[in-house]
């Protein structure tokens, strides 16, 4: 369909990175109906909220950004067209429609293609205005194949879904079972985002290291190939789980220099008696030999993961086994959360639901040590030469911000021709979230 005037796309995304992802597809999909992207709502002829439904404060937000949009639109004389997409549309899409009638569609995550057809219908005011079904492979093979990265470094989405059910977890129920896309289509995504400019490019998944494709290819073989991509300098995925870390995927972390030493793997609690609660199917102890094992692949692996504080039916004592278990990997940063009760997830029924108040002393503990850790990993990089890929302008003048192998971000005085590169770097400095570069010593 040929374009008429521009039109103006609103597109806010909340969640992880798979839902970054996927709004930049959502723009590719509208691009050919002449939509432009806008960064205010206020002027926009379509807003797309992409949410998230991991936590109830995420799942809040929608609502009330739902609650503004619908003044915004009714100011326009309605003129502004509302679409729901992501974990919260799936989920609950028909509640969104009852709640809010300002919303015109809801589009679940495996059915971003059907947009054009599902803002027409809405146009018309007639006819579905509700996708949700789970159809991935349709999706990808329907999606345009051409991308336009905006910048150095690129998400690629390789699988979706999860087949795990962690029992606080309502993941599996908004994205469906385990799928994973085929390596070529995957590597031909790679190499035209290469062509545009693209050195790094981050492969995507709830479980992406439970990826395989229907010839057999996991994510180490996926790796193999897409580091042979010419201009491809770096490959990072993420996230992983610790069932899902084989051999193959180790060695492939000792074997090739374009894998970053960057690995988060979550492991939520260091309680045997949580982690089973929690249907994690690993106990502490076999995660801190797989720590080791990596470790021996590739020494400087930093390691980041994910910690929920309060699970229904944890102690004192089982909260200090994360501490220790914490204690014992040393990470180089992490993210943690109060345990939330998500509808209908097995976790949500169980007794012993933590107080909150335990919980939030229990963050504030685990957060002080990661942020321990995180200082002190930091603070080891200094005097050291690392190899940083410059992603853009610094927020001061003359400064540019890249980024270490280790992911942390690292400001130098560089002329912006850097931009897109990677250079040796001496570190001069380390604050709590970045580092300072203190020379550019040689371009590679
Ligand atoms: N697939 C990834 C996690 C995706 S969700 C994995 O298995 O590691 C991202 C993180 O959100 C999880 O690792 C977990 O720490 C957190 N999370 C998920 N459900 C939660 C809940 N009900 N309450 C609090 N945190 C939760
Ligand atoms: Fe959720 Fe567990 Fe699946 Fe991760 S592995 S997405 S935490 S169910
Ligand atoms: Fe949230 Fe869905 Fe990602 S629930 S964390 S946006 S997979």
């Amino acid at each position: 369909m040929p374009a008429s005037a521009p039109k103006r796309l609103y597109i806010k995304t909340y969640g992880c990175q798979m839902n970054v992802y996927d709004s930049e597809r959502m723009a590719d999909v509208l691009a050919p109906l002449g939509y432009e992207a806008t960064d205010t709502p206020q002027d926009a002829d379509l807003v797309v909220l992409n949410t998230c439904h991991i936590r109830e404060k995420a799942t809040e937000k929608v609502y009330s950004e739902l609650g503004q949009l619908r003044l915004m639109k009714a100011a326009r004389g309605g003129a502004m067209t509302i679409a729901v997409a992501g974990c919260v549309a799936q989920a609950e899409g028909a509640e969104i429609m009852r709640r809010q009638p300002a919303v015109d569609l809801v589009v679940g995550p495996q059915s971003y293609h059907q947009l054009p057809e599902l803002i027409a219908r809405a146009h018309r005011a007639r006819g579905e205005r509700l996708a949700c079904d789970f159809a991935a492979e349709e999706k990808f093979d329907a999606l345009p194949k051409a991308r336009r990265p905006g910048g150095v470094s690129a998400f690629l989405t390789v699988q979706e879904g999860c087949d795990k059910f962690c029992t606080f977890c309502v993941v599996p129920y908004t994205r469906g079972g385990e799928w994973s896309r085929p390596a070529e289509a995957i590597e031909a995504e790679a190499r035209g985002l290469a062509a545009q400019g693209v050195r790094e490019v981050t492969l995507l998944g709830q479980n992406v290291n439970a990826y395989r494709d229907a010839d057999g290819i996991g994510l180490a073989g996926l790796a193999r190939r897409l580091a042979r991509i010419e201009g491809l300098e770096r490959i990072r995925y993420t996230t992983s789980h610790p069932r899902d870390m084989d051999d193959d995927l180790i060695a492939a972390h000792g074997e090739l220099p374009a894998l970053m030493p960057y690995l988060h793997l979550p492991v939520q609690a260091g309680s045997d008696r949580i982690l089973k609660a929690m249907n994690r199917g690993h106990t502490a102890e076999a995660y801190l030999r797989l720590v080791e094992k990596i470790r021996a692949a590739r020494p400087d692996i930093a390691l980041s993961g994910d910690f929920i504080v309060g699970f229904p039916g944890e102690r004192d004592s089982d909260f200090e086994a994360t501490l220790d278990l914490i204690r014992a990997v040393g990470y180089a940063s992490a993210f943690s959360f109060k345990y939330s009760r998500r509808p209908g997830t097995p976790a949500a029924a169980m007794p012993g639901q933590v107080p909150e108040a335990v919980k939030s002393e229990r963050l504030h503990r685990l957060q002080a040590l990661i942020t321990e850790q995180q200082g002190a990993f930091n603070a080891a990089q200094a005097g050291r030469t690392l190899a940083v890929l410059f992603e853009k302008l610094g927020r001061n003048r003359g400064d540019l911000v890249g980024r270490s192998p280790y992911l942390q971000a690292v400001h130098v005085k560089a002329p912006a021709s850097l931009i897109g590169r990677i250079a040796q770097v001496r570190i001069a400095g380390a604050g709590k979230n970045s580092l300072a570069g203190e020379a550019v010593l040689e371009t590679a």
